[in-house]
Order: structure tokens, then sequence, then C-alpha cells
């Protein structure tokens, strides 16, 4: 069976990670000098983290150490105290057969550590300094406690800029021979927004669903609302009432599948392309992020769609405020 291009296209060394230059060149400064401390690495999703680590891994051991040298524990695991307590002390305790370096614990994931058993790691992280070296991976950096954090170094993994992932990707779409157009590139990036293995997806997805990745194809597959639908909607919030617009929506939600949520991001961000008075734009914004926190606590869509069409009927109640027909 074929696999997810996430997975066959996993960096298999360092050199191949792209746009974490400064992050890769400290670590292999630390490797050369044989000082490696314990590591911390912390951003969003698809920015190479778990990637990193395992090429370095890759060059620390040749494949008969990997096994005895390295415990890579993740989110399917179950990583509460007593898996702190018993699997990670006897790996780290044992005695190495292969050679007199460090063994290596990956600890992936790790937002979903209990506080418990992060309070168990902070002994074991000093105890075994000698022969044991963390990789403590995570999403948020503020769910690891602060006596963790302070014991290692830490590296933030930001987005990838689009024209890195541009030439990531062309070196796939080559690979696997994909039949993609400038606007489909574009839109690939664009939905990804710095998460390569968001980019990847999107990409298999539309070349298997449609073979042709154009910008119609890759909107449709993810179900992500197209630039068509948003400058309707977009006009449809200037100028039409309330009625109107709530009909409309719900029509155009239930033909194409659309999440409020999505229509929601691409809301604020063609309001930021709009000419509106600062008053009125503070007012829009103020209450997009408002509708959007709620979204994400999982509230009813139907009164926060309402709430959103409110939104722009104020807004064109307040002073001097015309609004006009916007086109792409
Ligand atoms: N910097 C990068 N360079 C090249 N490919 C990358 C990079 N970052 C991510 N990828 C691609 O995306 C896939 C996922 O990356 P990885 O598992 O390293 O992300 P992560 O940062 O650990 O994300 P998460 O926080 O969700 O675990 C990889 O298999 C690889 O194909
Ligand atoms: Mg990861």
């Amino acid at each position: 069976m074929a696999l997810p291009w996430v997975e066959k296209y996993r960096p298999k060394s360092l050199n191949e990670l792209i746009s974490q230059d400064s992050i890769i060149e400290t670590i292999q400064r630390f490797i050369k000098n044989d000082q490696l401390p314990h590591l911390l690495f912390y951003g969003p999703p698809g920015t190479g983290k778990t990637s990193t680590i395992l090429a370095c891994a890759k060059q620390l051991y040749t494949p008969t150490e990997f096994n005895a040298m390295v415990l890579e524990l993740n989110a399917s695991d179950d990583r509460g105290i007593g898996i702190v307590r018993d699997q990670i002390m006897s790996f780290a305790s044992t005695k190495t057969i292969f050679k007199k370096g460090f063994k290596l614990i990956i600890l992936d994931e790790a937002d979903a550590m209990t506080n418990d058993a992060q309070n168990a790691l902070r002994r074991i992280l000093e105890k075994f300094t000698d022969n044991v070296r963390f990789c403590i991976i995570c999403n948020y950096l503020s769910k690891i406690i602060p006596a963790i954090q302070s014991r290692c170094t830490r590296f933030r993994f930001g987005p990838l800029s689009d024209d890195k992932m541009n030439f990531r990707l062309d070196h796939i779409i080559q690979a696997e021979k994909v039949d993609i157009t400038e606007d489909g590139m574009k839109a690939v990036i664009h939905l990804a927004s710095g998460d390569m293995r968001k980019a990847l997806n999107i990409m298999q997805s539309t070349h298997l669903a449609f073979n042709k990745v154009n910008e119609e194809n890759v909107y449709n597959c993810v179900g992500h609302p197209s630039k068509n639908d948003m400058l309707s909607v977009i006009n449809w919030l200037l100028n039409d009432d309330f009625t109107t617009i709530y009909n409309r929506l719900i029509h155009l939600k239930t033909l194409k599948g659309y999440a409020l949520q999505d229509i929601m991001t691409e809301v604020s961000r063609f309001v930021q392309m709009i000419e509106f008075p600062k008053k009125v734009l503070i007012h829009i914004l103020e209450k997009l992020s408002d509708i959007e926190y709620r979204l994400s606590n999982g509230t009813n869509e139907k009164l926060q769609m309402s709430s959103l069409i409110s939104t722009f009927i104020m807004a064109r109640n307040m002073s001097e405020f015309k609004p006009k027909a916007i086109t792409a």
C-alpha cells in the first residue's frame, strides 16, 4: 500500500529540514562538541519538531544501536506517573551495552502528560544527566511545568514560510508527478498556513480525488469556502437585510458543506482588505474575535451566525460608513 506522503517524505536527515536553520545549526554544534543538553521543542503542528529529533537520533546512533539507545513515547502511550516511574526510570538506569554515549528519551506530545508525571520527571532529568538526554516536545509551552522548562534548552519551531514550503513541495511534486497549477499551489500553501503536514495532506488528497490540483479542486477537496463564495458572503453582509443574509448563508452552508468557523476565518481576512473607518473596523474585529472564541467552545452555529450578521448590520449603522460592492 502506498505510504501517506507525510511519512514517505519525512526528512531523513537534518539537512533535509526546511526553515528551521538556526535551530538545526545549534543542535549540530551541540552534537559535534558532545554537549547535548536536555531539549525542549515547542511550536505549532507540522513544523518539524518530531522530524528533527528523529533525524538527530538517526545521526547519533547506527540502526543496530537504535532500539537499545532510543526510547520514544508519544500521546498514544500512557504517560501517567506510573510510566515515568517504571518505563522511563528503568530505561534510564540500565547500563548501555553498545557504547559509552548517552541514551535518548523522546517524550513527544508532552502537553498530554499529567502534572504529577511531569513532577516525577524533574528529579529524573537531574539524576541521569550522565547517561541520558531527554527531548520533550509539545505544542503549547504553557502546558509544561516551569521546573522542567528550566532544566531544558528550549527551541521554538515557528510556522514554515510560504516560499520555503513552496520549495519543499516542488520536490515532492516532481517525485510524485503531480499535475498542479500555480493557483493550486497558492491555495495549498494558503490553507496550510505554515503547517507542512497539512500542505502535504491537502495536496495528496486533492491529487488522489481529482488528479489535477488547481485552486477549485483544492478548495472542494477540503470543503473550505472558495474565493468566489466568500466575495458573495462579504457583499451580502455589507448590503442585504438580516433575513436575506441569514437565508443565503444557510443555503450556502448546506449546499457546499462549509463550516461557520472556516467562513469566519475568511471573513476576517477579507475585512482587513476593506477600507473601513477605524472605529468601524475595531468594532468588527472585536466582535469577530468574540464569535470565533465562542465557536471554538462548541456553541450553537446558528446563533453565532446571527451574531456575525448583527456585527455587520451594526457596523453599517455606525456613522459615516457607506458600504460598496466588493470585487476580487
Ligand atoms: N521543517 C520541515 N521540513 C521539511 N518537512 C517538514 C518540516 N516540518 C514538517 N515537515 C513535513 O511534515 C510532516 C510532519 O512533521 P513533524 O511530524 O515533524 O511535525 P511536528 O512539528 O512534530 O508536528 P506536531 O506538533 O503535530 O507533532 C513530516 O513528515 C514532513 O513531511
Ligand atoms: Mg510531532
